[in-house]
């Protein structure tokens, strides 16, 4: 008997191909410079979850992500973690501008788990003036964890206006605003596999 595979959900193809939003083409025509290869990401993501397995071996740690910009890097670097691990999420938005952070946070989802006694890795994107990240450490301190730590796949040189102890970064970039592998601008391009610029004309439109 003939097995015909279709996708999940879907019994048969559908009449008629659906329509994209945009071609791929337009999408990518965007991008202004590619500042990180998905490559080097990929190196690096690796090198990250080693140390991370050296550093905690014998425990299981927490990794908790800041929605949405995080969730590619952890999932990555949580794969070339060789230990136990378990996921939280917290969701926060920053009142103010779209492309500067005011420092002022506000928790949109906070985590499912109680974080006393427990070893955390705090995963971010990117790390701008620094404020979300050190409003969420203060944050998360409150709550007593037996470790607190974190890991952020960017950091932009020279913009940081607090002092912040990140003890795993991938990268220090100029500070430029960028977009790709979970970072957006206007909720697009997070799924681009690589870290990039976008033309000034795509700010404007
Ligand atoms: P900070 O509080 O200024 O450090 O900003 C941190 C947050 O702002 C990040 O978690 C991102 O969500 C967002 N952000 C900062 N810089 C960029 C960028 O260049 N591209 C996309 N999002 C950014
Ligand atoms: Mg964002």
């Amino acid at each position: 008997m003939e097995v015909r595979v279709t996708p999940a959900g879907r019994s048969s193809p559908p009449s008629t191909p659906p329509r994209l939003a945009a071609r791929v083409e337009d999408f990518e025509s965007d991008i202004d410079r590619i500042l990180i290869s998905g490559e080097e990401i990929q190196s690096t993501v690796r090198r990250l979850g080693e140390e991370i397995t050296r550093d905690y071996e014998g425990r299981s740690v927490l990794l908790v992500g800041v929605l949405k910009g995080a969730f590619v890097m952890m999932a990555d670097l949580s794969r070339h973690v060789r230990l136990p691990l378990e996921f939280d999420f917290m969701a926060v938005s920053s009142y103010g501008a779209a492309t500067r952070t005011s420092g002022v946070v506000r928790i949109l989802k906070d985590l499912d788990h109680d974080i006393e006694g427990q070893d955390v890795l705090l995963v971010e994107d990117i790390i701008d003036s620094g404020l979300t990240l050190n409003y969420l450490l203060k944050n998360l301190r409150s709550r007593r964890p037996a470790s607190l730590e974190v890991c952020a796949l960017l950091q932009k040189e020279g913009i940081q206006q607090v002092p912040l102890d990140v003890r795993y970064r991938g990268f220090m970039i100029p500070p430029e605003f960028v977009v790709g592998y979970g970072l957006d601008f206007a909720e697009r391009f997070r799924n681009l596999p690589y870290i990039a610029t976008l033309k000034p004309e795509t700010y404007e439109a």
